[in-house]
């Protein structure tokens, strides 16, 4: 599979064999087709990593397997490439550029410089046919070699990413364009609810033992540690880039994929708080990541971050996380932000620009007003550079500004008119609730199938604000409709007890409460990062009791089956046990 560009046809060196002088027209004909190897190999090598990662991730053989061939295959095709356009630039005739390519492969010494005669040679026979036989043989014994050659490359390959730090990707060398001087803008913020299953968990029985693929999970846990701020960007009024640094200097202690997210923990008014921020900046910069944050007007750590953490200060993170990620494994993007839900789609936009991502994305952005454009400046100068890269924006709210863009929400007319032949692109999508849940129906409508929608969730399914557990009576008067403000104490009914058996306290559950919730209101302390059930970090064995959980990205099917249960997500209306 070759992408966005087709793929290879007739062997290539085997076609210049029939080109006996490099005429222009052969000089062309080699060019374009050595620029489209490059091209091909490049995108092969991208995608054969990203499948790779995504493979060890897994802990899955077959797919390893598969995709060090996509990446053994990439590096043959750009090898071939780049020499052919050596060769060329060095008016070397097409027949000897063939020769000389096979010879490359096999490692033999350059030919001497003998001229092929037509006839004349030993035994009777001719020069050309002596040659012939001669190149028929070592290419045979040349494959081999290749073939034994290749295995090396993908072993060492395979060798060197699965000593990687957990997730990233191996580091691109392209170098930072300069950042572009404070941007204004941001947008609507948002902490959208995703529901992926409702199946309800029971415990299994104690002595189940983990199975291999759940030691290898654990065994990648994320790096934790403290990176220093070296910088912070204004990006709007309201939101702010902090860049972090090993404080040792160097690269940053730990590789990700573009989309992952950090966790930032800070101890306030003693206690620990965490919270999760997507990396926008690029996995190909390894000296630094960037975090994008919205101040939140009542925002515990949003607040603490823009209020009170400036360069030179440590900040606590735990690093990478998530599963939303595009490394350009797909013949194109569709990149669909709200708000400060840009930068996950800003991590991937700037990763494959940097790469040269071959093929096209599309790039459509939603903001109240164009003074909370996030990223405004470096949009346009990226897709000044990179002819792929469209980027389409609106702003609803644009009264009274030199706005000439498209206004209003991002609506179906607005996504049919950005993006070509949507149903066959797979699309990435983030915001606020009410735009995500909207720029699903326009999909749909539109024939993009369901599963090509990835989509991320930026904060607490409901609406309690974490880190601020709400007191929980055990008899309250039934919570009034409607969705309350988030923080505030919601009134519940508790209808359960929930035992923890490590801390030996026993707390009441409301059917709409979370067991981390019922945890932190009477302080029993259960690990947390993401709060949306995808980053695992509050997984905790359920002794006795049934569970339903919203969303399960962050629990492997296996644990799932042993009773391992999500915290955040976990709700029950019977009694329940938990390993706390
Ligand atoms: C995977 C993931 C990636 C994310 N990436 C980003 C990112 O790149 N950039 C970003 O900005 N955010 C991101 N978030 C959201 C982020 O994690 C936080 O949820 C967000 O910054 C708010 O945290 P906070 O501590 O400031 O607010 P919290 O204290 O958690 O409060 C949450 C909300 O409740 C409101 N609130 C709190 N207390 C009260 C009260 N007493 N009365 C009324 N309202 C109240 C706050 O204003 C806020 O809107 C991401 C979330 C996830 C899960
Ligand atoms: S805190 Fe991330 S899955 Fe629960």
């Amino acid at each position: 599979m070759m992408g966005c560009m087709g793929g290879p046809g007739r062997p290539f060196y085997a076609s210049l064999l029939d080109m006996p002088a490099l005429t222009a027209e052969a000089r062309r004909a080699i060019e374009a087709e050595a620029e489209r190897r490059i091209g091909w190999g490049t995108q092969a090598i991208t995608s054969g990593q990203a499948r790779l990662h995504h493979a060890l991730a897994a802990n899955d053989p077959v797919a390893v397997q598969q995709a060090a061939a996509g990446v053994r295959e990439g590096l043959l095709l750009l090898e071939s490439g780049t020499a052919a356009l050596r060769a060329v630039d060095a008016g070397m005739p097409p027949r000897q550029l063939a020769l000389t390519w096979f010879r490359d492969q096999l490692g033999l010494p350059p030919a001497e410089a003998a001229p092929m005669a037509i006839d004349g040679g030993p035994w009777g026979l001719s020069w050309y046919h002596l040659t012939s036989m001669a190149f028929l043989v070592t290419f045979l014994v040349g494959t081999l070699l290749i073939q034994h050659a290749r295995m090396r490359r993908i072993n060492a390959l395979v060798g060197r990413l699965s000593a990687a730090p957990a997730g990233g990707p191996a580091p691109g060398p392209a170098p930072a364009p300069g950042k572009p001087s404070e941007p204004p803008t941001d947008g609507p913020s948002g902490s959208p609810a995703r529901v992926v299953g409702t199946a309800p968990v029971t415990p299994a029985p104690a002595s189940a033992a983990p199975s291999p693929a759940a030691a290898t999970a654990a065994a990648r846990r994320p790096w934790s540690g403290a990176l220093r701020v070296a910088a912070t960007f204004r990006e709007t009024p309201t939101v702010k880039t902090f860049r972090l640094v090993e404080p040792g200097g160097g690269d940053v202690p730990f590789t990700f994929m573009p989309g992952q997210f950090l966790t930032v923990s800070a101890e306030l008014d003693g206690r620990t708080a965490r919270r999760s921020y997507t990396i926008a900046s690029s996995p190909t910069r390894r000296s630094y990541v960037e975090v994008t944050v919205k101040r939140e007007e009542q925002g515990l750590i949003s607040r603490h971050l823009h209020d009170r953490v400036a360069v030179g200060d440590s900040v606590e993170v735990s690093a990478p996380l998530g599963v939303f990620t595009f490394m350009g494994e797909e013949t194109s993007i569709v990149l669909i932000a709200g708000g400060v839900g840009i930068t996950p789609m800003m991590s991937v936009a700037r990763y494959l620009t940097d790469r040269s991502y071959p093929c096209e994305i599309f790039f459509l952005y939603g903001a109240r007003s164009p003074e909370e454009f996030v990223f405004r400046e470096e949009l346009e100068y990226l897709q000044k550079r990179h002819a792929n890269l469209h980027v389409a924006a609106t702003m609803s709210r644009a009264e009274g500004t030199a706005w000439m863009g498209a206004t209003g929400p991002i609506s179906k007319e607005f996504i049919a008119r950005s993006v070509p032949e949507i149903a066959k692109r797979r699309v990435h999508l983030c915001g606020p609730p009410p735009m995500m849940e909207a720029v699903r129906a326009a999909l749909a409508e539109l024939g993009v199938p369901k599963g090509q929608v990835k989509t991320e969730a930026f904060g607490p399914a409901r609406g309690v604000a974490p880190g601020t557990p709400a007191p929980l009576p055990t008899s309250a008067p039934a919570p009034s409709p409607g969705p309350a403000p988030a923080g505030d104490a919601i009134p519940r009914v508790a209808t359960a007890e929930v035992r923890f058996t490590k801390s030996g306290r026993t707390g009441a559950l409301a059917p709409d409460q979370t067991v981390l919730e019922a945890a932190e209101a009477i302080g029993v302390e259960i690990d947390y990062s993401c709060r949306v059930g995808i980053c695992g970090a509050c997984k905790v064995p359920l002794v006795q009791g049934a569970v339903t959980m919203e969303v399960e990205e962050g629990l492997p099917p296996e644990e799932k089956a042993r009773g391992v249960i999500l915290a955040c997500q976990a709700k029950s209306v019977g009694n329940l046990v938990v390993e706390a």
